[in-house]
């Protein structure tokens, strides 16, 4: 063999081999998420369920073993870009699961369309994501925020609660919050009296709570997670007002928060897509997995991460983990029916939770599922044109 012969055979077996290469074999997985701050255990819940399902699966999804990396986005909006950035152009990610705060998912929904990265938010609740940012690889597995405070804005109506004052961090996820409440509550007769804000994440809750006393509602609707709700609900059981004033809330107020805020939670109602004391079997195997794995109880953003997993597992199944194939992955994920452990749910034709609400009451350490507040509500996906 000449030369020349044996140099193009041994650039052809090289290019074979870098083939085999680009028809990959692993998947990457970015977590952007909080790791430090007041949504912190929101993040580390969500990591902790997303892994725990690709471990159910063997560690592959679509058959192809599932990579990590991960970024602290510390829920700061004006590091959001950058953190999103690094996980696209530095990493090279196939997929971004994040975050928890509205204000950084918002950029990295901006990010994602940009570079046409797949996205699934396994928390924030913005209503933009599936709303005028709604994109074919952008999806949700947690809810918008307008749902709960929707949901809790027709309990309070049917409670015949007359009067309520809001009070929430002033940024997308709070006005939002307090934007569906307030819909609910004002379609069912009630009246939004004031509202209240502070700047996210604060916890200086006292002068608000002086005003809320002087304002005298029948309630009090509140949109706080993580840090800053055990503080809230602690300084709310301090101050005595739960005598005359009823404290209500988007679930979060309760949420992954009951054993640092003790006795001060007692008997507090929310509503959720998800409680602790759900009957299905999915849930029940679910928690005792995760109790089992992590050494905690598990809470609706485990359960969101975990349903992150499900469904990206549903889209790589589908096109046996080809993530080069777009189509098919987003078509699979579309049409998925994911059995989550809040019972099963679809996705809306603007990619968010199509699910039902339940009215929780807190009862020792837990949230328990009262009642259906509103079955099977669906985001109205304002300004989204898929
Ligand atoms: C949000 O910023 O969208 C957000 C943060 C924490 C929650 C819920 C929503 O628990």
């Amino acid at each position: 063999m000449t030369p020349f012969f044996t140099r193009t055979l041994v650039a052809t077996a090289l290019l074979s081999l870098a083939g085999g290469a680009f028809a990959q074999d692993k998947i990457k997985v970015g977590f952007m998420l909080p790791y430090t701050g007041t949504f912190a255990a929101l993040g580390v819940a969500i990591e902790n369920g997303f892994k725990q399902y690709v471990d159910e699966q063997g560690g592959k999804l679509g058959g192809k073993t599932i990579e990590f990396v991960k970024v602290d986005d510390e829920s700061d909006p004006s590091k959001a870009s950058d953190n999103a950035n690094k996980l696209v152009k530095r990493d090279n990610v196939d997929v971004m699961v994040g975050t928890v705060h509205s204000g950084v998912a918002m950029a990295m929904a901006k990010v994602a369309k940009d570079n046409n990265t797949l996205l699934i938010v396994p928390n924030a609740g913005a209503d933009a994501i599936t709303g005028p940012l709604c994109a074919p690889n952008i999806f949700r597995s947690s809810f918008s925020n307008w749902q709960p405070g929707f949901a809790m804005g027709k309990v309070a109506a049917d409670k015949k609660i007359k009067t309520a004052v809001t009070l929430s961090w002033k940024y997308a996820a709070g006005d939002e919050s307090v934007k569906g409440f307030k819909e609910g509550f004002e379609a069912g007769g009630g009246k939004v009296v004031k509202e209240l804000n502070l700047p996210f994440p604060g916890v200086e809750f006292q002068a608000l709570l002086t005003e809320v006393a002087a304002l005298k509602p029948d309630a009090v609707y509140v949109f706080f997670a993580g840090g800053g709700a055990v503080k809230f609900v602690k300084d709310w059981a301090a101050a005595g007002l739960g005598a005359n004033i009823k404290l209500i809330g988007a679930g979060f107020l309760t949420d992954g928060t009951l054993e640092a805020q003790g006795d001060a939670a007692k008997g507090l109602l929310t509503t959720l897509h998800y409680a602790d004391d759900l009957t299905n079997a999915k849930d029940k195997a679910f928690r005792l997995q995760y109790a089992k794995t992590y050494k905690l109880q598990p809470d609706v953003y485990a359960v969101q991460g975990y349903d992150a997993a499900q469904l990206l597992g549903a889209g790589l199944v589908a096109v046996k983990g080809d993530v080069a194939n777009r189509d098919g992955l987003v078509k699979a994920m579309e049409a998925a029916k994911i059995d989550s452990p809040r019972g099963p749910f679809t996705l809306s034709k603007a990619h968010n939770p199509v699910q039902d609400f339940y009215l929780r009451e807190v009862t020792g350490k837990v949230n328990k599922n009262v009642a259906i507040a509103v079955k099977g509500l669906t985001d109205p996906a304002r300004g989204c044109k898929l």
